[in-house]
């Protein structure tokens, strides 16, 4: 059978052999093994750098068994070989580009298959562009869906495999740019910016979050949001030029918090590690009911 469906020239440069998820493929994973018995499983989106790498190598330090995902079969090869090498945890690295639907699809389909259990889903993977807006493979404004309607659907796609997992958490990665989603014009296409872009999918993160508390209530799922450290010294930061302020350990500190720490609760919204209030539109209820019919529009399969 043939594995590789599409792939893409940045990946063909990097790896020839990596399978990337695409439209009703089986994906394989790339590296790695499989847990032990009574092995912690976290998935953390977007460890192929960043924030989400440092998360892994925290977690498998730990012993923890990590789902490594991204786009960069030799960042994600490289971190498994390294995970694997410490003797602590271990990692298996699967390949899927947000921007498309069907690979965030085969993704969770490849998680159902080769895992009994998931911990802890980490929905880290984000971009914040610089440019002219971009669309997504699915045809929507890029940070929209990489951020948010990617990690709406995978999470869904997963709830089933956490809720036996329980007790079980969903941590999201969001930030403290946070701007109201303008629903006459989600896509920004009268009025696009890249801040704006990256705060309305930021905020629709945490909108997302506040909903699932409320659905998982009693199930032992747990889900709450973060802004992990403002300015970390990570590509996403370093690529624009921007002014670092603070590093990327702080952002790790406050992420493992969501994921270890006891007595969080569910449904809220952490600055770094302490309880805070989130733009005004999350405890819309009007709101919240709007983006969740939305995403559930434009995630439905075709
Ligand atoms: N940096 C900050 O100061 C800051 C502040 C607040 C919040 N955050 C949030 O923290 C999270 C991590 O950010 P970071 O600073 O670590 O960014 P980063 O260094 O750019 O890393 C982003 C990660 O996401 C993955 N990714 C990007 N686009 C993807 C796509 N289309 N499909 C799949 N994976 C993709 C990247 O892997 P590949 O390149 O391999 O695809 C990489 O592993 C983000 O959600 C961000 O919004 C960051």
């Amino acid at each position: 059978m043939i594995r590789i469906a599409r792939v893409s020239m940045a990946l063909l440069a990097t790896s020839l052999a990596a399978p990337l998820a695409s439209s009703g493929q089986e994906l394989e994973p790339v590296a790695g093994r499989s847990p032990t018995d009574g092995q912690r499983v976290v998935l953390v989106t977007g460890s192929t750098g960043g924030l989400g790498r440092e998360v892994a190598r925290t977690l498998a330090a730990r012993g923890d068994h990590v789902v490594v995902h991204g786009r960069s079969a030799d960042r994600g090869m490289e971190l498994v070989a390294e995970i694997e090498a410490g003797g602590r945890g271990s990692a298996r690295l699967y390949l899927a580009d947000f921007g498309s639907f069907d690979a965030v699809r085969a993704l969770a389909r490849a998680i159902r298959r080769d895992y009994d259990r998931l911990d802890v889903l980490v929905n880290n993977a984000g971009i914040w562009l610089q440019g002219p807006r971009q669309l997504s493979d699915d045809g929507y404004e890029l940070h929209f869906q990489v951020n948010y309607l990617s990690s709406f659907l995978l999470t869904r796609e997963l709830l089933p495999l956490l809720r036996r997992s329980a007790p079980s958490r969903i941590v999201h990665v969001s930030s403290a740019a946070q701007r109201p989603i303008d629903f006459d014009d989600v896509m920004l296409d009268d009025d696009y910016t890249d801040g704006r872009a990256y705060a309305q999918s930021k905020l629709a993160q945490i909108m997302f979050t506040f909903d699932l508390a409320e659905e998982l209530a009693g199930s032992g799922v747990s889900t709450n949001a973060v802004h992990p450290a403002s300015m970390m010294d990570t590509d996403m930061v370093l690529e624009r030029g921007a002014r670092v302020r603070s590093s990327v350990h702080d952002g790790v500190d406050a992420v493992m918090h969501l994921i270890d720490g006891d007595d969080l609760g569910t449904g809220g919204y952490f600055n770094q590690t302490t309880p805070t209030r989130a733009n005004q539109q999350a405890y819309d209820e009007r709101a919240r009911e709007r983006l969740r019919a939305l995403a559930e529009r434009l995630t439905a399969g075709r």
